[in-house]
């Protein structure tokens, strides 16, 4: 059943049904089948690029569709009810103009941001690498300083969405020993001695390629630096947090799914001559769950107006993020249970459901993670 929204203008309002329109059309029909293949629809990326849909958030002026984040988390949202791989496509490519956007100086704007914003540009986001998840500052990939003024980067990324599919890499590498010597980079995906790996073989989101980035000298000239040398982590942490409200809405868009998959299921199947779902024991799991997509709906929502005012978000965006995606776990395993033997079997989607909602769990930061930050944003505030 289509989320009644508020959306805050009527052009907002409109987009909305245009989104509901591309998901059920070109969308929600092939999602199953690439899912089952492990194969990047890039197709699909190009759509949604000449629909507006990749740069909402980005200024009007460099092509984006100048939209508050209360707009475009609920277009992420619509997205991830219908597929969740692609939702998690454009919530990382958002992350990765991020940076441009906000720390990027007017003549890289200018010369960049049209394409990313546009669509005709894929971007993928690259902090981690594989000894450096949780502890980001703690990354080794270096970028050394040439006479020229450029740099030669060199290192091995991990876990990168869109790895060797992207046509660009926000990319941080150290610069400088400790945290305050990380950088960020603008890496167009053609640099000499840039190669992605095999792509990852993933419980889940298998349409989403993850793969390794290898890079072993790559050129890459200084006006592809974003913000100051040694700005990079403060830089990384505050994509991050817009970064991990576009997870929330994924999250909370695959909660709706799974609760809409197993209502529809439990009003149609018959036990004991009436339709299972006017028993208590389903109907009150199907409360819960509305109660939980509802509520990681709103706290997200909550976390969005902050931003869309200027306020901090860091430890909204983190409670956003843990609420959402717990939640969406609890939502699409108990979608699982109230479908019973079918639940389990590739024949209903709910079982891909939960194998999805896994990974919002970790990714963008851990949930163990998200509560470092709660906690330490409490104890900021109680020493104050
Ligand atoms: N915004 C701006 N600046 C921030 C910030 C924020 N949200 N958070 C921290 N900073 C700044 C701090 O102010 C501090 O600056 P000063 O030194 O000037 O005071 C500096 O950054 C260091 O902060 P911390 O001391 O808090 O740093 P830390 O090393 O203790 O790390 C952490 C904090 C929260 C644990 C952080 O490392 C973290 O978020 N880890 C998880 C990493 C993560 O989310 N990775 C996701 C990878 S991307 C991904 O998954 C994408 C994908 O493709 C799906």
């Amino acid at each position: 059943m289509p989320v009644e929204r508020m959306m805050p203008t009527p052009e907002a309002a409109d987009l909305i049904d245009l989104v509901r329109e591309i998901a059920a059309r070109d969308l929600a029909p092939v999602a199953a089948g690439h899912e089952a293949a492990g194969t990047f629809p890039r197709d699909t990326f190009r759509l949604l690029g000449k629909a507006g849909l990749l740069g909402l958030v980005g200024p009007e002026r460099h092509g984006g569709g100048g939209q508050p984040y209360e707009v475009y988390l609920q277009v992420l949202e619509e997205i991830a009810t219908a597929w969740m791989s692609v939702a998690v496509g454009v919530s990382v490519h958002t992350l990765s103009c991020y940076p441009l956007v906000a720390y990027g100086t007017e003549t890289q704007r200018r010369q960049w941001l049209p394409a990313m914003l546009g669509g005709d540009l894929l971007g993928a986001y690259s902090l981690s690498e594989a000894q450096s998840g949780s502890d980001a500052a703690s990354l080794r990939t270096r970028a050394e300083r040439q006479a020229d003024g450029g740099y030669r980067v060199t290192g091995t990324k991990a876990w990168v969405t869109h790895g060797g599919q992207a046509d660009f890499y926000t990319l941080f590498a150290r610069t400088a020993p400790g945290q305050r010597g990380i950088s960020c980079f603008l890496v167009p995906a053609g640099a000499p001695g840039l190669a992605a790996a095999r792509p990852e073989e993933k419980m889940g989101l298998t349409a989403s390629t993850t793969a390794q980035l290898h890079l072993d000298g790559v050129p890459v000239p200084a006006e592809r630096l974003v913000g100051a040398e040694g700005e990079g982590f403060p830089i990384a942490m505050s994509a991050l947090d817009a970064g991990r409200l576009g997870i929330a809405a994924c999250a909370t868009g695959l909660a709706q799914a799974a609760l809409d998959a197993a209502v529809a299921y439990a009003h149609e199947r018959e036990q004991f001559g009436r339709p299972v779902a006017s028993f208590q024991g389903l109907s009150f799991m199907f409360a819960d769950m509305a109660a939980a997509v509802a509520s990681a709906r709103a706290t997200y929502l909550d976390a969005a107006r902050r931003m869309d005012r200027g306020l901090p978000v860091t430890r909204e965006a983190a409670i956003a993020k843990l609420v959402c995606t717990d939640g969406a776990m609890r939502v699409t395993t108990d979608a699982v249970q109230a479908l019973g033997g079918y639940g389990y079997t590739k024949d209903f989607p709910v079982e891909r459901y939960m194998r999805e909602a896994k990974v919002t769990q970790i990714f963008e930061g851990t949930n163990q993670i998200q509560r470092i930050v709660i906690s330490r944003a409490l104890a900021a505030g109680a020493a104050r």
